[in-house]
């Protein structure tokens, strides 16, 4: 059969990470991102930073997707974009320019939900990656959000449990800046991890009823311990690293699968994924593909590239809701917080 070609150009700008990517049927042909580097030096990502870079990448990003993908703008069907959830300057910066292009090339406009994105990015078509059948579970994992998903459809996701306070992501990130680690902390945590012993040191778990999440506690529990332990001895953290590193990483990780494997017994699927910027996380990925052997189930596990924020996931449920006709309305506006659930 052959297949008309359909293309699409995906924008993303919610956080701090400009984005464009283009799609033929679900394949990538670009998928460009430019990260910005500014927010390190503050410890965290400082909003009206973000977006005023956003203003200055999105054009460049954008043509660099485009002849990236060797096509001509006219080729074009459909414009995709962030609508939300994400920082409202930054939003509003990948909105406006999305509404312009899609108004200047007489093409339709395909507003996204950032957290579908990270969910359906697992349907990018792509060779040796296999598409998780419906239904399945989806650990949703990021600097905002913490979520166990169930997916029933492209477009019917339900969040099951969820985190009553901080992030996963904050978690690593608020743990490393107490170690004196650099903004974003979770990679450095994991790569110090790597080499520590993840039973050094004991931090409490949270209870949390049903399939809920909680990680204040254990921020609070953390940096307790270390100044505790630092009052003893000066040189506490710079002898430990490693060890505390992977003793926190250890500890989230069980947080997390304490509760992803109730959730598989509660609903009886055994299709689990992974996504988001934390779903980077080596333990992470390979705790979870060890559950392959020892529970039986078929896991997802996103390539990187698609893990952190960026435009080829926004593109592949715009690409899902052209094939629906689903647009976006004339008026559509960028919306800060949107659920998982809500189109
Ligand atoms: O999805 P994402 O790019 O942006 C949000 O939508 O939040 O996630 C960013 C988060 C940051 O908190 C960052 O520290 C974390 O993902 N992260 C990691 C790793 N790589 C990124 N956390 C732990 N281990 C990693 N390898
Ligand atoms: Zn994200």
């Amino acid at each position: 059969m052959n297949q008309k070609p359909v293309y699409i150009l995906g924008i993303e700008s919610s956080c701090d990470d400009t984005s464009a990517a283009v799609l033929c049927n679900g394949k990538i042909l670009s998928n460009v991102v430019a990260n910005q580097e500014i927010h390190a030096k503050y410890g965290g990502v400082v909003p009206e930073l973000a977006s005023r870079a956003h203003q200055q990448n999105i054009v460049p990003v954008i043509q660099q997707a485009i002849e990236q993908a060797n096509i001509d703008k006219k080729d074009l069907n459909a414009i995709a974009f962030t609508r939300g959830p994400g920082l409202m300057g930054s939003l509003l910066v990948g909105t406006s320019f999305a509404k312009s292009l899609s108004l200047a090339l007489n093409i339709p406009l395909i507003d996204v939900n950032h957290m579908q994105g990270h969910v359906l990015a697992h349907f990018i078509i792509e060779e040796g990656q296999q598409k998780p059948p419906f239904p399945f579970l989806c650990l949703t994992i990021s600097g905002g959000h913490t979520q166990i998903v169930k997916i029933t459809n492209y477009f019917e996701m339900e969040v099951i449990g969820e985190t009553l306070d901080d992030a996963v992501g904050e978690a690593f990130d608020k743990s490393a800046k107490i170690l004196g680690l650099p903004y974003p902390g979770g990679p450095l945590i994991d790569k110090h991890a790597k080499l520590g012993n993840p039973k050094a040191f004991k931090f409490t778990k949270p209870r949390v009823a049903d399939l809920g999440f909680s990680f204040s506690g254990l921020k609070t529990g953390i940096l307790y311990f270390i100044q505790k332990q630092v009052k003893e001895n000066p040189n506490f953290i710079e002898e430990n690293l490693n060890d505390i590193c992977a003793s926190i990483q250890q500890t989230i990780c069980d947080i997390l699968f304490d509760k992803l494997k109730a959730a598989s017994k509660q609903t009886g699927i055994n299709h689990i994924a992974i996504a988001g910027g934390v779903s980077a996380n080596s333990q992470i990925r390979s705790t979870l593909k060890s559950f392959e052997k020892t529970l039986g189930w078929t896991t997802y596990i996103p390539k990187f590239e698609f893990t952190t924020d960026n435009a080829a996931m926004i593109a592949i449920v715009g690409y899902y809701k052209y094939l629906e006709g689903i647009f976006a309305k004339e008026n559509v506006v960028a919306t800060a917080r949107l659920k998982v659930s809500e189109q």
